[in-house]
This record gives C-alpha cells, structure tokens and sequence, in this order.
C-alpha cells in the first residue's frame, strides 16, 4: 500500500513539473473523486483555442486537490481563474498551442468527510 501511495506521489511530482499539466492539493491520499470530465475541443488551424471549465460543489463541499491533464501532451497551459482549494467552486482556464486543439482530463477531490 505505502509504495503505491509512493509511486502515486513520484507520478504526480513528474507531472506538475511538466507545464501542460495542473496539480494542485491533494488528489492521492485522504480525498476522493467529486467529479470527472474530459475536456475537448477540436484544432482550429493558424489559431489557439481558450476555453473555461466551471465546476461547483452542488452540496456545497471545498475542493481538496484538482488534477487537470494534458492528455495530448501538447504545450497547452491552464489556469486557475477563481475558486479553487478551499472554495466550493472552480474556474480553469485552457489555452491551446496555436492550431491545435484542447484535450484535458479533469478530476476534482474532496474530502471523504463530506460524502
Ligand atoms: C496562465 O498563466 C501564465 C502566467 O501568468 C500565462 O503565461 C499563461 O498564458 C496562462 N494560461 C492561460 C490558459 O490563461
């Protein structure tokens, strides 16, 4: 179980290093998932895409850890815009590179306290 949770850590640090992706809070220990989405949105040629991604709490319940990942492994970037750990609600903000298009995988933690 420890080594899982360790591997589950080493994994997590190799992705908050790389820029396309956002970790942030805890997504591995002591949290579970509130919500799951994958994000997409087709390249538009010559041009970036932006997009948002609103998630709220409908009961509610602060964010513990949110994980967003570039699953194109592209040079995409994404922010927090509002909300976010300690808030019931949370903005993203994605931006593709230039003529291609957006692929995340989102997931949002809680505390299993809430559940
Ligand atoms: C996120 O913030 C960084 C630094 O301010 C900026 O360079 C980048 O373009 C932003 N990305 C988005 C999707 O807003």
């Amino acid at each position: 179980m420890k080594t899982v949770i360790l591997l589950a850590l080493v994994a997590l640090s190799a992705y908050s290093v790389d820029g396309s992706h956002l970790v942030v809070g805890n997504v591995a220990d002591r949290v579970v998932l509130a919500h799951h989405a994958k994000v997409e949105y087709n390249a538009i040629p010559f041009f970036k895409r932006v997009k948002s991604f609103f998630y709220s709490s409908p009961t509610n319940r602060p964010i513990r850890g949110i994980q967003a990942l570039d699953t194109e492994h592209t040079k995409a970037s994404i922010n927090i815009t509002a909300g976010g750990i300690g808030y019931p609600f949370v903005n993203l903000r994605m931006k593709s590179e230039r003529g291609h298009g957006l692929s995340y995988d989102i997931g949002i933690y809680i505390s299993p306290d809430f559940i």
